[in-house]
């Protein structure tokens, strides 16, 4: 009865989705345990992108169940877009294939509103959000005034808190920010008609998985975001509001630590960031938009959800390190490694300066990395095509190097390596 967590160890869009969807292959349910739209899973299944954003991206094999966890926080105009996208592409997305936790939260537009009035009032102080509501949603969830989905089963309750919840949010909205007000009874309308969608697919899913890990289902929980995101563990306070670190996958799912088999973290090859915050590894001019892509390819750096260029650079083994600590990492899938080929040298970080001392822990966690640079290893590169690996033979042996170097300095073991976004462009190590 084993339960695999799959964790971002950076700053999210590691290329979760897409070891995700590999690893459904052997899987009977992926779970979803934080985070809501904020995320944006990109998965190429014969040759077709599918972006998702709210649905785990097992839910792409016919025969692996999809749960959105009471951990998350869940927009139902996006969710239903999203159903409506896959079953349009000939995904079958009926409940016995989805379920939704009566206890995630529901986001609604007035959460929107505020994330982007909160948003423009911090100024230079911003944290580049991605505008989806995902803080205010928290926020109510913690202040204990949030919507919970089981309010989807309750069509004339929903519509009562929901109105009454854009009318408090309209007094922040106006006195506060000076934003126009929001309406009340039309969005209490739009619940309404979502909840008569959605109804069927709330369950309580902590019980759905406990039975189901107990009769001996494997269970992938899927990571949104990454450590270095998460609100506990993150570059705070350029995080985002939920937990996506390992430890949040038993709250946001309601199971217990003790079905757990892999704990595995993604990183890509490289490093990357969206939003604000220190970045100590950041390339800069022709390296950064060599790592990026133009924007030509579906995996080129741009974000999912927003479309903004993502700031890249080398991979930090400080922070990974640091990542492989707080999740309890017990192995590493790295994302990516085709984009460096054709590059004549690599760079690792593997300690960091801050004047005359040199780190290769961080003294007090990541919220503050401005003092840090980096202090840099170089490896060579390698010029092949590496599309084509499927085997470690198959990769050149500066790639080997680079990958046995990470390994060394990381300490725990680098089982996955992707070459490209196909399913099968994966080599096993
Ligand atoms: P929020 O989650 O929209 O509140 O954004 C908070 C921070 O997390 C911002 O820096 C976002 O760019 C970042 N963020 C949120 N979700 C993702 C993601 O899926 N990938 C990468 N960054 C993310």
């Amino acid at each position: 009865m084993p339960l695999d967590i799959l964790v971002g160890a950076q700053w999210g869009d590691e290329g979760k989705g897409r070891l995700t969807d590999l690893l459904a292959e052997q899987a009977q349910i992926v779970a979803r345990y934080s985070g809501g739209d904020n995320a944006g899973h990109t998965v190429t299944v014969g040759g077709r992108v599918f972006k998702l954003h709210l649905l785990p991206s097992g839910i792409l094999h016919p025969r692996t169940v999809g749960v959105l966890g009471n951990g998350m926080v869940v927009n139902p105009a996006r969710l239903l877009e999203e159903l409506a996208m896959l079953s349009q592409a000939g995904v079958e997305v009926s409940p016995a294939r989805v379920k939704l936790s009566a206890a995630a939260h529901l986001i609604t537009p007035a959460h929107i509103a505020l994330d982007r009035a909160e948003e423009a009032a911090r100024g230079e102080g911003r944290i580049g959000t991605t505008g989806r509501g995902i803080g205010p949603a928290y926020t109510a969830k913690i202040a204990r005034q949030g919507l919970r989905a089981e309010l989807l089963l309750d069509p004339e309750a929903l519509a009562e808190r929901v109105a009454e919840q854009i009318r408090q949010a309209n007094r922040t909205l106006e006195r506060v920010y000076g934003q126009p007000a929001l309406d009340p009874v039309a969005i209490a309308a739009e619940y309404v008609d979502h909840a008569r969608r959605l109804a069927p697919y709330v369950i309580d899913t902590s019980l759905y998985l406990h039975r189901q890990l107990r009769a001996g289902a494997r269970v992938i929980a899927e990571g949104a975001q990454g450590a270095l995101l998460d609100v506990d563990h993150g570059t705070y306070p350029y995080v985002t509001s939920s937990s996506p670190a390992a430890g949040g996958v038993f709250n946001g799912l309601g199971v217990g630590p003790k079905f757990v088999d892999r704990i595995i973290g993604v990183t890509k090859a490289f490093q990357t960031r969206v939003g604000e915050g220190p970045f100590p590894t950041e390339a800069f001019g022709p390296e950064a938009e060599r790592l990026r892509g133009t924007g030509a390819n579906p995996w080129d750096e741009f974000g999912t959800t927003t479309g903004r260029p993502r700031r890249c650079g080398w991979l930090d083994l400080v922070l990974l390190r640091y990542a492989i600590r707080v999740n309890g990492l017990t192995e590493l899938a790295i994302t990516k490694l085709d984009v460096l080929s054709g590059l004549p040298a690599l760079k690792l970080c593997a300690a960091y300066r801050a004047g005359a001392d040199r780190h290769e822990e961080l003294p007090l966690g990541p919220a503050d990395l401005a003092p840090f640079t980096a202090e840099w290893e170089t490896l060579p590169g390698w010029d092949a095509d590496l599309s084509g690996a499927r085997t470690p033979a198959d990769l050149p042996p500066a790639a080997r190097a680079y990958l046995q170097r990470i390994e060394a300095l990381a300490g725990v073991p680098v089982t996955m390596v992707s070459v490209g976004p196909e399913r099968s462009q994966i080599v096993f190590l």
